[in-house]
């Protein structure tokens, strides 16, 4: 009996070595070598052993992570020795002066090597262990004082419970205290981000605050439930056994105990090439998997960084690389609204003038008014803002901390800002729109699209012209095109006779364009090219589908709920009825074959989707072999779909496809359906 009891003891050691290796092959070195069910299958055997015989437990088993009871408070810890913090340098001029102020303390500065660390945006926490076994961990504190979170730290499946991890590491000295730097990763970040928003629940601003803000929770259950993780560089007390002298050896040593390391630290032997690498990382942080504020140069000889002493709480022997920060609080003193080129109003921060990055920042985008209401975004507010890379400006989210009371809620305006026509909101997009096709702000770009390619397709229009026209008061809607005189054009600037005769002979052509093209052209939201044939062929003439009530349209094929109330809407609105009504006057009023028949052949029936360049024919062409043997085109992929056409460098259709399970063809394989 006391035989099995004993194996089993023995096992249960095993196990707990073998979970705990495992989970340091997959949180610490990113590289796992036992599929997850495995891994299950070693636990669940950890576990079941764990609970015939509670009494066997110990903190270092890997089902102690998240264990504890929540707390009513953190008890106090003294550090074993000061917990330091680190000057900054901004620029390479800033660490060269440094440089020059120890060498003049100490003559061996001048031979000296360095470390250069990535400066990790978490929070610095100092983890205790006696005789290997992980005992405290506890937060920095001012310093001297920190709180104690080994609960929360326990959690945190990167930090070892018993080093040394692999059987082959080093024996640690028996009292142990190391420093490191918990954060959450930015792509850990933005998965939770997402998550809450697709629950509906409010969002973190950053994973900095995300992260001190786990760490200080008092259930560690939600603790556990965040990305936390942690890189480690500094040895603050050993007793009880020898540690490495340098920076560079202390980095490898904790390394083989089994501790997370930094693999972007090198080791340099001057200064220059130290702050070279720092450069490349200013300009290459994004490569990072965490958010690191700049680069630490460290003395690597630890002995004579020590005898250098301290400035303050701040050591002479390292120095903290700055990067140009990219987030920065200011005053939102208003929001703007304006209205983009396809009539979407976008709210626009105006904010009270901030350096961020060398640049000058007055506004920011604040991406839509549901971003407003979620983060609660209120005028008045001191708010966060981040610059970085090429991204415009945008707003984060309130320093609800800084709020005075006289901060006031915003609501979004009812009508559009340039036009005062009802903004709508078709379901299922967070966009707010003005539809009214004469609004100012709309006009240029409506009447670009108007004259566009694949509309009506009036050559010599080019934008510099339209804009020209409606500065000088001649084009106020689309209809105004067709009335223009010569005398008109030759008051500009830039035309004589003959550009203005051109100009006048491409509109007379663009008045016998197809009624296809010249519903396509009137830009009417989620109709396009494909949409616009359908619907010229059921109505035959602009008066026929001005009348059409939602119902009727969905009658079409493809035509869903949402697209046909947009077209209801766009008929429906005054402004628009009166473009309607000039074109008629100027003669520009096709009129379509209704309901041509139907051709039959290998395609009836089915329905095509088309994306991206065919390798021989075009838009038009594949469009007319697909009708001309009975089948249908429509613009996007839905369930109904048959068959995508896959043509070279395919749109966000073939991920849609191929997520409905519908089959993709190429330009070959459709004309080989074609033929049987
Ligand atoms: S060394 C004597 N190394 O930056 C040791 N600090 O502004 C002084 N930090 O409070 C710290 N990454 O929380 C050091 N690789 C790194 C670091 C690092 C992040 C933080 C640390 C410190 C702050 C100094």
């Amino acid at each position: 009996m006391q035989n099995m009891a004993d194996k089993l003891l023995t096992r249960y050691e095993e196990l707990k070595a073998q979970v705990n290796f495992h989970n340091y092959r997959y949180h610490v070195l990113d590289v796992p070598v036992i599929s997850d069910l495995e891994y299950d299958r070693l636990l669940n055997e950890l576990k079941k052993i764990e609970a015939d015989h509670p009494d066997w437990i110990t903190s270092d088993s890997p089902t102690q992570r998240a264990g504890a009871r929540p707390a009513d408070r953190f008890d106090k810890v003294r550090h074993p020795a000061p917990i330091l913090s680190l000057a900054n340098a901004f620029g390479a001029d800033d660490a060269r002066a440094w440089f020059e102020r120890v060498k003049k303390l100490d003559d061996r500065v001048e031979k000296a090597k360095f470390v250069v660390e990535p400066k990790i945006d978490g929070l610095s926490v100092v983890l205790h262990y006696r005789d290997g076994m992980f005992v405290q961990g506890a937060t920095r504190g001012d310093g001297e004082v920190g709180e104690d979170i080994t609960s929360n730290l326990r959690t945190i499946r990167a930090i070892p419970l018993k080093i040394p991890v692999e059987a082959k590491g080093p024996k640690p000295p028996s009292t142990f205290v190391v420093r490191g730097e918990a954060f959450i990763p930015i792509k850990e970040f933005d998965e939770l981000n997402k998550k809450l928003e697709e629950a509906g629940e409010k969002t973190y601003l950053n994973p900095r605050n995300t992260a001190a803000g786990s760490l200080r929770q008092l259930d560690p259950q939600l603790t556990a439930s965040r990305p936390l993780t942690l890189l480690v560089y500094q040895i603050v007390h050993s007793e009880g056994g020898k540690v490495p002298a340098s920076q560079w050896e202390i980095l490898e040593y904790l390394k083989g105990l089994g501790f997370p390391v930094a693999d972007v630290a090198k080791r340099f032997n001057n200064l220059e090439s130290a702050i070279a690498y720092t450069e490349t990382w200013n300009e290459g942080r994004d490569a990072l998997t965490y958010e690191a504020d700049g680069m630490v140069i460290k003395i690597d000889d630890l002995n004579l960084a020590a005898d250098l002493g301290f400035v303050g709480k701040d050591p002479r022997g390292a120095i903290a690389f700055k990067f140009p920060a990219r987030e920065v609080t200011t005053t939102l003193l208003g929001i703007e609204v304006e209205v983009g080129r396809t009539g979407v109003l976008t709210p626009k921060a105006v904010l009270e003038a901030v350096e961020i990055n060398g640049v000058i920042v007055k506004n920011a985008t604040l991406h839509n008014f549901d971003f407003i209401a979620e983060k609660d975004i209120r005028v008045g507010d001191r708010v966060l803002v981040k610059r970085a890379g090429e991204v415009i400006p945008y707003v984060i989210g309130p320093v609800v901390d800084a709020r005075s009371g006289k901060e006031k809620t915003y609501k979004p305006p009812a009508k559009c800002p340039a036009c005062g026509q009802a903004v709508e909101h078709f379901e299922g997009e967070v966009a707010w729109y003005c539809v009214n096709a004469a609004c100012p702000a709309q006009l240029l770009r409506n009447v670009e699209h108007f004259v566009s390619r694949g509309a009506m397709d009036i050559v010599g229009l080019g934008y510099k012209i339209v804009e020209q026209l409606i500065e000088a008061g001649l084009v106020r809607d689309v209809a105004d095109l067709f009335t223009l005189t010569k005398d008109q054009l030759l008051e500009l600037e830039g035309f004589a006779d003959k550009k203005a005769e051109n100009l006048l002979k491409s509109l007379e052509q663009a008045r016998a364009q197809s009624l296809n093209r010249l519903i396509a052209a009137l830009g009417i939201h989620g109709v396009g090219e494909v949409m616009a044939g359908d619907l010229s062929r059921t109505f035959g003439d602009l008066s026929a589908l001005s009348k059409a009530g939602a119902e009727e349209l969905q009658l079409i094929e493809g035509l869903g709920p949402n697209i046909a109330e947009s077209i209801v809407d766009w008929f429906s609105q005054p402004a628009n009825q009166k473009v309607l009504k000039k074109l008629k006057a100027a003669g520009v009023w096709p009129v379509a074959k209704k309901d041509e028949k139907k051709k039959e052949g290998a395609f009836t029936g089915l329905t095509f989707v088309v994306t991206g360049t065919l390798p021989t024919l075009s838009r038009d062409g594949v469009k007319e072999f697909i009708e001309s043997n009975g089948g249908k085109v429509t613009d996007s992929v839905s369930k109904k779909t048959s068959y995508l056409v896959l043509g070279e460098t395919p749109g966000s259709k073939l991920d849609k496809a191929q997520s409905l399970g519908v089959k993709v063809i190429n330009e070959a394989e459709l004309k080989k359906l074609a033929s049987g």
